[in-house]
Order: C-alpha cells, then structure tokens, then sequence
C-alpha cells in the first residue's frame, strides 16, 4: 500500500539525506518514477499539482499510485503538491493520497496557521503527513533588491512559531529558491537554511529543484533539506523524447511506441535525482 510521507522524511532529516518528490502527469511518468526508485533501492514519494488533479482525477491518480505501491517493495508516498482549497486537500486524502500540501503561503501569518491548523487536524486522523510553506518560493526573482528578497523569504523565529502553533509534520520554508528554469543560477540563502534548521526539528522541503546546481543542491541537503521537489525538469525531459520520435518519424502513432523513448529518459533523470539526494539504498 501507499505509506504516509512522514516516517521517510523524518528517517531522511535524521540521516542527513533527502527525500525526491517528482510531480507526474501521466501514468507512463508515474510508472517511470517507480521503476527509477526500484532500481536505486530508494523511498520515493509521487506528487501531483491540484492542475494534475483535475486532469485526471485523484481516484484515477490514487488507483495507479497504489497499483504502483503493492507491486512495489520500497516505500512510495503519493503527495498533493500547492493545494489551496480544502475541500480538494480533504477529496485526495478520501482518494489515497497519504501526504498533502496545505499553501495558505500567500495569506497572512495568522490565517496561514488558521488554515494549516485545520488540516493537520484533519490528515492527521487519516495518519496523512501534511506540509505547510513559509515566504514566497515562486517569486524571488534575480533582480529583486535585499530587503525585498529579505521580506519574501521564510523567517527562522516565524518558523519556530509556525511549527509550534499548526502541529504540522512538515515546513517548506521559502529560502531563494524558485518554481522553473532560473534565468541565471538561483541565489539560495544558504545561511537561511541552517538557521530554520536549527529551530525547527521537522523535515524541510526545498521547492524549485529544477535548475538548482548540483553541489548547490547537496548544500542545501547538508544544511538540512529533507525532501526536494523536481517538476520543470521531468516535463522537459518526457516532452523533448516524445518530440525527437515526432521529428525523425512525423508518421508515428502508436502511444506504445512513442511514450517508450520518454518513459527511459525520464527514469533516467528520476534516477539521477535519486542519486543527488542520497536516498539510493535507504529502502
Ligand atoms: P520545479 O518546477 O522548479 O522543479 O519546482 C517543483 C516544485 O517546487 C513543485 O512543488
Ligand atoms: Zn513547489
Ligand atoms: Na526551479
């Protein structure tokens, strides 16, 4: 079955290891994902957006992902990634999802903790993990002034106070990083990191994998990143087969065939992601 996300993550915050979370679309993406965890003998958690959810399903979604878990012999969480609204965090917990994203972000403090409050309530009695996000993680651009940038990031007390008020198991605290292929490199607030590790004892989520430079990547695991999600990045890789099939075959049109290219490059880059975090083995 589906496990929650919780027990990998703490097991990778205390071994100093990072969890992949790779956001899927289709279930050859899915499958992909696993096949690159079983290879590498690593937890794994598969993750979709609320867009994903509505494009498919989260029954259609938690079907495929469970499916996936009973063949499977390492540990696989299916995660709700950025989710708003209630009603659907509660929807894809009914449907299987064992983790979900609660990003009450945009709103102030005080509602933030409000709304996180509330669904730690809720995944809890569903032994759900849930995660909750600080600062602004899209919105840090390269030519935003100090204090601006200062102002979006995550706070280390705010994150202590944060954990302490909602209960909840999981912070994604805003560090420099951005959702989407940086124009340049990212300027991630390394110091940051540390200082939010230092007060809060839960696992820290770093959004915006893609495009984050390796050793940059394994600094922020250093400093105590526990989970890493990648989504920009496996879009590209899975579209960028399926066009080079089209531009040498313009005739093909068989799924089975063109989804076969897409399929190997993106457990190759799953495989790859794996590696980076450290979770090969930990299964
Ligand atoms: P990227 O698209 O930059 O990989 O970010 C993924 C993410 O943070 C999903 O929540
Ligand atoms: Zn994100
Ligand atoms: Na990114």
């Amino acid at each position: 079955p589906l496990v929650s996300s919780t027990p990998m993550l703490q097991a990778a915050r205390a071994g100093g290891y990072c969890i992949g979370a790779f956001n899927v679309h289709t279930l050859e993406m899915l499958q992909a994902a696993v096949e690159a965890a079983e290879e590498l003998r690593s937890p794994i958690i598969l993750q979709t957006t609320v867009g994903t959810v509505k494009h498919l399903g989260p029954d259609y979604i938690a079907a495929a992902a469970t499916v996936a878990a009973n063949r499977s012999s390492v540990p696989i969480a299916l995660h709700l990634d950025h989710c708003s609204d209630f009603d659907l965090i509660v929807r894809c917990i009914r449907a299987g999802y064992t983790s979900v994203m609660i990003d009450a972000s945009p709103f102030p403090f005080d509602e933030n903790v409000r709304l996180t409050a509330k669904v730690v309530e809720v995944a809890r009695a569903a032994g759900v993990n849930v995660e909750a996000e600080l600062g602004k993680v899209g919105g840090v651009e390269d030519d935003i002034v100090v204090d601006e940038r200062d102002a979006l990031l995550a706070d280390p007390d705010e994150c202590e106070r944060f954990v302490r008020l909602t209960g909840v198991p999981t912070l994604a605290p805003a560090i420099g990083t951005a959702h989407g292929i940086y124009k340049g490199e990212p300027r991630i607030d390394f110091d940051r990191i540390r200082r939010i590790a230092e007060r809060v004892a839960v696992p820290l989520v770093l959004h915006g994998g893609s495009g984050i430079p390796d050793d940059q990547v394994r600094e922020c695991i250093r400093l105590g990143m526990s989970k890493m999600n990648v989504a920009t990045e496996l879009r590209i890789v899975f579209s960028d087969a399926i066009k080079a099939v089209f531009a040498s075959n313009p005739d093909e049109n068989d799924p089975r065939k063109y989804m076969v290219p897409a399929k190997q490059a993106l457990r190759e880059a799953v495989a790859a992601k794996i590696r980076l975090c450290g979770s090969a083995g930990k299964a």
